[in-house]
């Protein structure tokens, strides 16, 4: 087992290069299945999702190439419909893109139910499966295995998601790209990761246009071909070391960013009373004087990230006054503050909404980590509270955040990881 030990205090300064976005690159690596010829894939972030999808894909027969440490060869000629293990599949959420991928190259699929972070409540998948039904395939699912066959392949349609969904979104340009005739995608989602898959596959040789806006129209084409594409930098990484600095204090710049996705992100802070500075590539963050309360709700792009409300509320936790937390993406967000708790927070939760009552100090404890994003939050909290936190559960923090301790390290934090082997190896292998 690994535990972060973090003594809290110290207030960070200096430069941080924000790696490339998590979500983009798990749906990147799939749209590589569709793609005949080598794709070359630039700025992908060294993070165990990541490891996990490319292992699903050489397990299908993948060749893959690593370049250096950011830059990756794929060539997926030589894949056939042999299945990736589904113990593989069940590690991560982003194996349901492996559902559009496959349909668009083969015209039927075998994928297991995808896991990934539990929040506590259940992670739909009905409107994926809507749009691949409206795209012509017949889908069922059965003993937790998601397959999906058409007559050939998939045909063009219009599809209407009853929610605005990342995923189905993404799933749905997936297999739209290789169908035949026009679909059109309405109320889709709008996130920047959106947007950077469509780039991907345009410049594969795909004629998809309208992402970023709430349609997406994709004319089916007969191939991709290969190329290659660099992955935009990481909303969410970056909108967390923001949080860090907002919660330890201190002056640190942000290297490697789109100023752009950061827009809901840097306007909180600046209500709090934090200074954002917006330069080209690069954003400047600083806090000197204690933190004020706001209110707050998550949505959807280009709304307030609902993967930075356990950030944001843990800081919010030793602003002055009392703020509120509403989480408008997810039915239950909010395991993670009984661990705050025990750091001496004050946090009442009433169905969707947190109430926080900013104190002057938290204090470290030992706690646990149960969702990535949690895990960032509670690291932030180890930063800002007065003496020693032990963190557990650090498999989650490690599957979207590339060496988060070093990058802490060198602003200054004194966070350390600590390698416990009280337990059998074969006990603790394989979480995520
Ligand atoms: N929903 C449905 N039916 C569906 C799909 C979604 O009802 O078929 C509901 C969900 O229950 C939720 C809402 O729609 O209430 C939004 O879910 P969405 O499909 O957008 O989420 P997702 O695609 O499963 C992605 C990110 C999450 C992020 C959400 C929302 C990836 C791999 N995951 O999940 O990121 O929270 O979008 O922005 O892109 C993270 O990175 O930590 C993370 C959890």
């Amino acid at each position: 087992m690994t535990k972060y030990i973090i003594n809290g205090g110290n207030a960070l300064h200096g430069e941080v290069e924000i790696s490339g976005a998590k979500n983009a690159a798990v749906a990147i690596i799939p749209a590589a299945l569709m793609v005949d010829g080598v794709c070359r894939i630039e700025n992908l972030p060294q993070i165990s999702d990541v490891s996990t999808l490319l292992n699903i894909l050489k397990q299908m027969g993948a060749d893959i190439r690593v370049v250096n440490k950011r830059t990756i060869d794929i060539d997926c000629s030589h894949v056939g419909m042999s299945r990736a293990t589904f113990d593989m599949m069940r590690r991560i959420r982003a194996s349901y893109y492996l559902i559009g991928a496959l349909l668009g190259r083969f015209g039927s699929a075998d994928v297991a139910m995808p896991g990934g972070c539990n929040f506590g409540g259940i992670r739909p998948i009905d409107q994926h499966i809507k749009g691949f039904t409206a795209l012509g395939a017949d889908v069922s699912v059965k003993n937790g295995i998601v397959s999906a066959v058409t007559g050939g392949c998939l045909r063009g349609s219009s599809i209407y998601l009853d929610v605005v969904s990342v995923g189905a979104t993404i799933n749905l340009m997936l297999g739209a790209t290789l169908a035949e005739g026009n679909t059109f995608i309405e109320n889709a989602a709008r996130e920047p990761h959106i947007v950077d898959l469509a780039n991907f596959l345009n410049s594969m040789g795909a004629d998809i246009r309208g992402a970023g806006t709430n349609v997406i129209k994709v004319r089916g084409v007969r191939r991709l071909k290969g190329g290659s594409y660099s992955i935009i930098p990481d909303q969410i990484e970056a909108g967390t070391y923001m949080m860090a600095v907002a919660g330890a204090g201190g002056r640190v710049v942000l290297k490697d960013v789109i100023p752009k996705h950061l827009e809901s992100i840097s306007g909180k802070l600046r209500e709090m009373g934090v200074t954002v500075l917006e330069l080209e590539d690069s954003v400047v963050v600083q806090r000197i004087n204690p933190l004020l309360k706001t209110h707050i709700k998550t949505m959807p792009y280009p709304g307030f990230p609902t993967d930075m409300q356990p950030q944001i509320s843990t800081i919010l936790c030793i602003a002055d006054g009392t703020s509120t937390v509403t989480e408008g993406v997810w039915d239950n967000r909010f395991r993670y503050v009984d661990e705050l708790l025990k750091m001496g927070s004050s946090i009442r939760v009433i169905g969707r909404t947190a109430i926080i009552e900013g104190a002057s100090y938290i204090s470290g404890a030992p706690i646990k980590a149960g969702d990535l994003r949690a895990g960032a939050a509670l690291v932030i909290a180890g930063l800002c509270a007065r003496g020693l936190t032990e963190l557990e559960g650090v498999t989650y923090i490690e599957r979207g955040y590339e060496k988060m301790v070093n990058k802490l390290s060198a602003l200054g934090a004194d966070i350390q990881t600590r390698y416990v082997h009280d337990e059998p190896q074969f006990l603790v292998k394989g979480v995520g």
